[in-house]
């Protein structure tokens, strides 16, 4: 009766059954793997952003298969703040930057054909590949002990195909922090005027810049010359991910954006799936961005000094350099398998870690920390962690 795009296996792995006992019986659980910034204890102003969302003009039904103009124009005026000119007409809005994968990938492929995605990667990328009948296929980011993560072009390009449809760039990139360097994207832009492929640029984590880099990207919008289509959403941006609201900016080629523009209005007019209060609270929602961004920059600060203060010592644990974001990447060497890590240090120290495995990191020895728990939940996860396999 169902498709085979929704066969996933969903029998629970050893770690989930583990966590779900232990939740079960109550155990308090130290968390780095939370990604919910509504659950981390950030001040938010909610008076303001309530008010900004039961505005009473929202009470009129005013589809826009692009989005209402009000919306898109504080799109535009946020990328201003980052010194680039957006065209509101360019910006189309979605409920979330899932959804707006989900439509770029109608978009641009047909059932069977390919999209190339980056390797230690997000999850989710390659479900949502499949459910739109693509196949996702990871190209590989290099790490280098001084210069950190790069893309290898060499195997990027030797991946195309007559299927492939469009190349994902996440900027930075969860979960190494890793932003594209003005070169790479230069290149890549070549590479996909060369094969008719589309760049997809997700850029949700892009304002939590961990340090000044001039040779990094913050935004591709205005610095791509292929067909690039730029995500983002208020999730990270505003640490709002339950008001949904995201968005594509169509950037690059001008005549293939124009023709992308085109298709993407008459698809979304079947959706309109932004709703009324969101679109008209965007402009008052954004200028909440510095005083929200403040604070998560002010804990991801806290939780880095107390990781490297603590690993300087320890021969076998490192973090990889990291440009941005809310995550932390953690290379441990000794013979212990990912699986069994991240099932010791739950079942005896009560602490929650992501194995590398799960973003597919290329061989075992990694794991993932989220960098916005409570400064006292991540100091005490990170001291069992290095009590247990510091070596
Ligand atoms: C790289 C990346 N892109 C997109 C998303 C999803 O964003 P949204 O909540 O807007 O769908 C996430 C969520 O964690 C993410 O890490």
């Amino acid at each position: 009766m169902f498709s085979d795009r929704s066969n996933w296996d969903q029998h629970p792995n050893a770690l989930s059954i583990l966590l779900q006992n232990k939740t079960s019986r109550g155990d308090a659980i130290l968390d780095l793997t939370v990604s919910n910034p509504t659950r981390i204890g950030l001040d938010y102003d909610v008076g303001e952003i309530l008010a900004a969302l039961s505005q009473p003009r929202s009470m009129t039904y005013e589809p826009d298969p692009r989005g209402l103009m009000q919306a898109r124009e504080a799109i535009a005026a946020y990328y201003a703040d980052h010194g680039e000119d957006v065209d509101s007409d360019a910006v189309f809005l979605t409920a979330s930057t899932s959804e707006a994968y989900s439509i770029l990938f109608k978009l641009l492929g047909n059932p069977g054909d390919e999209i190339l995605i980056p390797k230690p990667g997000y999850p989710l990328l390659s479900y949502l590949a499949c459910f739109e009948g693509l196949n996702a296929v990871s190209y590989p980011l290099r790490y280098d002990d001084r210069k950190g993560w790069s893309m290898d072009m060499d195997v990027l390009q030797a991946l195309i195909n007559p299927k492939t449809k469009a190349i994902v760039l996440v900027n930075p990139n969860n979960p190494t922090g890793s932003y594209v360097r003005r070169r790479e994207l230069t290149e890549l832009g070549q590479v996909c005027r060369d094969n008719g492929l589309a760049l997809i640029v997700d850029e949700v984590f892009s304002d939590f810049m961990a340090a000044e880099n001039p040779d990094r990207v913050q935004t591709a919008v205005n610095h791509s010359n292929a067909l690039t289509f730029v995500l983002n959403g208020f999730s990270k941006t505003l640490a709002l991910p339950q008001v949904k609201l995201g968005w594509i900016v169509v950037t690059g080629d001008p005549d293939l954006s124009v023709k992308a523009m085109s298709r993407l209005e008459m698809m979304l007019d079947f959706y309109l799936s932004s709703s009324a209060p969101v679109q008209y609270a965007a402009k008052r929602l954004l200028q909440q961005r510095q005083m929200i961004q403040r604070q998560i920059f002010s804990r991801i600060a806290s939780n880095t000094s107390f990781l490297e203060e603590q690993i300087a010592t320890i021969s076998n644990i490192r973090s990889l350099i990291r440009e941005a974001g809310w995550y932390a990447a953690i290379e441990i060497s000794d013979a212990v398998s990912d699986e069994n890590r991240v099932v010791q240090l739950l079942d005896q120290d009560n602490t929650l870690v992501h194995p590398g495995y799960f973003y597919d990191f290329h061989r075992d020895g990694f794991l993932v920390v989220s960098l916005l728990p409570p400064v006292d939940i991540f100091s005490a996860g990170i001291t069992r962690l290095i009590a247990r396999f510091g070596g």
